[in-house]
């Protein structure tokens, strides 16, 4: 909002709240934004930082764009996306997996088309092409594992986390096609040209995410 401030993206959802718990240790607490609300923008002028909810796959696009000078996204939405941001640091949080999963009984045909269905287009376009192997995407918003089930693919490429919405369907990680973490990204030009306002704030994190693994934290 060029007023000085750091304007920060918080993914909404299940990674926000721990994502914000390493802001607060690094010293950049915003103490409104733990009050139960619909507010989306919090601002805390003493330590010249806002942060906005946004949907975690847009956080991306806030910060490509300059709304938001540094963010927290999921390295399965960058390699999704490949927006033109920094990548600075990786958070150590929302490990998960990008995965091919399917049915335990699932053998491929290779002398017919797979049917993928997937909200990752791209990462799975690219996993098979390098195998060259000719499938059919049937891009998805939710509930891909529901596609499978009812004839609709015949395997998915999905995150896998725990791996309960998998087993609680009858289905299994095929393939594994790359780790997921929650990444901290920053725009370009605020990296570059306000570095003095920015860099403080990402070192802290980063002393904080180095003390997480040290276990003096
Ligand atoms: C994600 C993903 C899986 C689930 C995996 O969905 O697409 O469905 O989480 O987690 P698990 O291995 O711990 O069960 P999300 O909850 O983001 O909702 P969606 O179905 O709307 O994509």
């Amino acid at each position: 909002m060029f007023d000085g401030m750091i304007d920060v993206a918080l993914p909404k959802g299940r990674l926000g709240e721990k994502v914000y718990d390493i802001f607060e240790a690094a010293g950049y607490g915003c103490p409104a934004i733990r009050e139960n609300s619909r507010k989306l923008i919090f601002e805390d002028r003493s330590r010249g930082v806002r942060y906005f909810w946004v949907k975690p796959s847009d956080v991306s696009i806030y910060v490509e764009r300059g709304a938001a000078d540094i963010g927290v996204a999921g390295k399965d939405i960058l390699l999704e996306y490949l927006p033109d941001v920094y990548e600075l640091l990786d958070l150590d949080m929302g490990r998960c997996r990008m995965a091919v999963a399917g049915p335990k009984t699932f053998r491929d045909d290779t002398g017919r088309v797979l049917r993928v269905a997937t909200k990752f287009p791209r990462i799975a376009g690219e996993y098979y092409r390098k195998q060259s192997r000719e499938i059919d995407i049937i891009k998805l918003n939710g509930s891909i594992e529901l596609a499978p089930l009812l004839g609709l693919s015949d395997v998915i490429v999905d995150i896998v986390e725990t791996g309960t919405t998998l087993r609680e369907n009858g289905l299994t990680v095929l393939e594994e096609i790359v780790p997921v973490s929650a990444r901290l990204i920053a725009n370009r030009a605020a990296w570059q040209f306000g570095h003095n306002r920015i860099g403080p704030l990402c070192d802290a994190i980063a002393r904080v995410c180095a003390g997480k693994e040290d276990g003096t934290r």
